[in-house]
């Protein structure tokens, strides 16, 4: 029988969220062709496993757990528990989202232990947590973004007024101020005057050295759920359909007043033009596994747009990705077994690359 790591947690803001997920993942993965081990990583990054790990970490009490080690010896897959001994794995499932988890730092570490994972590699994980990085290559490509400045926090401190000269010149209020590498829309405000955008800038420098200034559209908000290594599947599309100024932290997590629909209502012919464009985006960045690539329609022009890409999307049985995959016709126990799948189907894809190279010349000795 097959032993995969469900590992949930992590040292993100989302630690909340992932084990969240992780319940959802659990409760339906089959034991008869699985067998689980829980894997929590604490806030502070420290890795246990242990009989009820998933609930000790929701009470977080973790009395009772091991604390686990990466084997990275490549004959040896799996960890090595405080206590000695050795938990042999044969696929990881990493359920964690944002920083260390979504962002390509946890899947160089299952590169290095030579273990198959499910979802993106290192590359795509790290690009798409890069809100700057993705849309310079989807433009590069010709792929629609909202118009944008990236901007370093260095040059912020160096001359913000030449800086802020430079955003008056090129974009239109209102606008939307990030920070490059985060999620959940932390560190993200929507200025409408002027004299706002310094603070809106000071507030994204907290949590990146890269910061996105962009023009604020009157948007519906599209999202297409992707799943596949070479052969893609593309979902119906799901909008969510804002309930305040923008979808926020709050209306994320706390007392959202936003909802969703899947099918999202829109024509054949958008829907069809904003699903090839998310398998583009995808491929753009070379995803594996899944992503939910987000997109906007402008309400005012009807131009449509690419957002974002989340390679770790919310996986509850009620987020929005399982359920678009739902609406496509793939039931959520499904879905989880065909992530496995494609976990093992990338593993030995990439067993085919040579690692080294000889190329016969007697000038390497
Ligand atoms: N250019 C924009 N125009 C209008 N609304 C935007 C724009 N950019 C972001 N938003 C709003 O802010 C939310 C969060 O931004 P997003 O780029 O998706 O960051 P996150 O990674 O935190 O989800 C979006 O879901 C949308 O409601
Ligand atoms: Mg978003």
């Amino acid at each position: 029988m097959k032993k995969i790591a469900i590992i949930f947690g992590g040292k993100s803001g989302e630690h909340e969220v992932s084990l969240v997920s992780a319940s959802s993942i659990v409760k339906v993965i089959n034991e008869r062709s699985f067998e689980v081990i829980q894997i929590g990583i604490t806030e502070s990054g420290r890795w246990y496993t242990g009989e009820n790990c998933l609930d000790k970490f929701k009470s977080k009490n973790l009395e009772g757990l091991t604390e686990i080690f990466i084997s990275t010896d490549p004959e040896r897959i799996g960890f090595i528990p405080e206590n000695g001994g050795f938990i042999a794995v044969d696929v990881c499932f990493p359920v964690l989202h944002g920083p260390f988890g979504e962002d390509g730092t946890i899947q160089g570490l299952f590169e290095m232990m030579n273990v198959p994972y499910v979802g993106c590699g290192v590359l795509a994980s790290s690009t798409a947590m890069d809100k700057l990085q993705c849309k310079a290559i989807w433009e590069a490509a010709g792929l629609p973004v909202v118009p944008y400045i990236g901007l370093g926090r260095s040059a912020w401190e160096k001359d913000s007024e030449l800086v802020l000269r430079e955003v008056k010149e090129k974009l239109k209020l209102p606008l939307f101020v990030k920070p490059a590498n985060m999620g959940s829309s932390v560190g993200i405000t929507k200025v409408k005057e002027w004299n706002d955008l310094k603070a809106a800038i000071n507030e994204a420098a907290n949590y990146d050295n890269r910061i996105l200034i962009e023009n604020g559209l009157n948007v519906r908000e599209i999202e297409c759920a992707i799943l596949g290594n070479d052969d893609l599947v593309a979902s119906p599309l799901g909008e969510i359909i804002v309930g305040g100024e923008f979808y926020d932290f709050n209306d994320k997590y706390v007392n959202g007043v936003s909802r969703s629909q899947i099918p999202a209502e829109i024509s054949d012919d958008l829907s069809k033009r904003i699903k090839e464009m998310s398998i583009k985006a995808y491929r753009l960045l070379n995803c594996s596994g899944l992503s939910r690539v987000d997109s906007f329609i402008d309400k005012d022009t009807g131009d449509i747009f690419l957002n974002e890409i989340n390679t770790l999307p919310g996986f509850t049985s009620i987020s929005m990705y399982p359920k678009m995959m739902e609406a496509y016709g793939m039931s959520y126990h499904s879905l989880i077994e065909r992530l496995i799948e494609l976990a093992f189907e990338r593993y030995e894809d990439r067993k085919k690359n040579r690692v080294n190279f000889n190329s016969g010349s007697d000038w390497f000795v």
